[in-house]
């Protein structure tokens, strides 16, 4: 895709304010994602939930990953964690090779915005307005001009194959469409890792494939992709999958037909 990244309406003096996300920009040198022993806790007023209880994991740029297991074991928490939305209690989260413990909330939002594309089961589009609005939307964030806003808005949309929807409010989109819309929204930014919780769980199988070809395509470009799923057949697509239970990651394998070819 030749989309850049977008520019800031505002470039701070120094560079302090934006270091986290140039530097998590830049190529990197280890992982993408490198997670370490991470706990997270939620304190309800007494009553402790450990959701996380000591993960680690290391995700290399390019690797298409599926986290799998059962509900309550703590997907979604992860999720939260690695696209910076949360942070861990205890442990360390690196992302490029930056420790997200020294960022402010500035610099947090700054590389979710530049870096992270974020997908949701119940897409969260706003209603009402066009898919192109939609799309856009992460753009005005970024401070960019409104002509050159719509034009990413309809490069992506084409990415997702609905350039003929852009005028399409979300009641007005199938399931399948308004995902793809979702997914249009999460790459106008350009970002390197996309990380999808349970993007196909609302979907009909045609629209699930519909969804599944087009992360296929952002693998393929080099894109980073993580994605929960609860559906075998969704994680198939992977070539790795990581199963959760109670917090903890019980499993870590290449996905047979990956392993099958690296190991010839
Ligand atoms: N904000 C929160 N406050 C308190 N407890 C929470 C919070 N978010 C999650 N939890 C608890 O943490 C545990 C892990 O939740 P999480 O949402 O990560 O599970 P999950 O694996 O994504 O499940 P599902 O497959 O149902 O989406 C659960 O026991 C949940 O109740
Ligand atoms: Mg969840």
């Amino acid at each position: 895709m030749s989309l850049a990244w977008p520019s800031r309406r505002r470039e701070p003096a120094a560079g302090r304010r934006t270091a986290g996300a140039q530097r998590a920009g830049r190529r990197p040198r280890g992982p993408v994602i490198d997670v370490r022993d991470v706990r997270k806790s939620y304190d309800l007023g007494g009553i402790v939930v450990r959701a996380l209880r000591g993960v680690s994991l290391q995700i290399e740029q390019g690797e298409y990953v599926a986290i799998m297991g059962p509900s309550g074991s703590g997907k979604s928490t992860l999720m939260h964690i690695l696209g910076c939305l949360d942070t861990p209690t205890a442990g360390s989260y690196r992302i490029n090779g930056l420790d997200v413990a020294g960022l402010d909330e500035d610099d947090l939002s700054d590389l979710r915005n530049r870096y992270i594309g974020f997908v949701f089961q119940s897409f969260n589009l706003i209603p009402r307005t066009s898919a192109l609005a939609n799309v856009a939307l992460p753009l005005q964030y970024a401070g960019l001009p409104k002509a050159e806003r719509a034009q990413r808005a309809k490069t992506a949309l084409a990415m997702v194959g609905l350039s003929d929807r852009a005028g399409h409010i979300p009641s007005e989109l199938s399931g399948g469409q308004q995902q793809r819309v979702a997914l249009a929204r999460a790459l106008v930014t350009n970002p390197a890792l996309i990380l999808a919780d349970e993007p196909t769980g609302n979907l009909d199988s045609s629209s699930t494939h519909e969804v599944l070809d087009v992360f296929a395509h952002l693998n393929h470009q080099g894109r980073t992709i993580v994605l929960i799923t609860h559906e075998e057949e969704v994680a198939a697509h992977a070539r790795r999958v990581i199963r959760v239970r109670d917090g903890h990651v019980v499993s870590d394998s290449l996905a047979p037909a990956t392993a099958e070819a690296t190991s010839r």
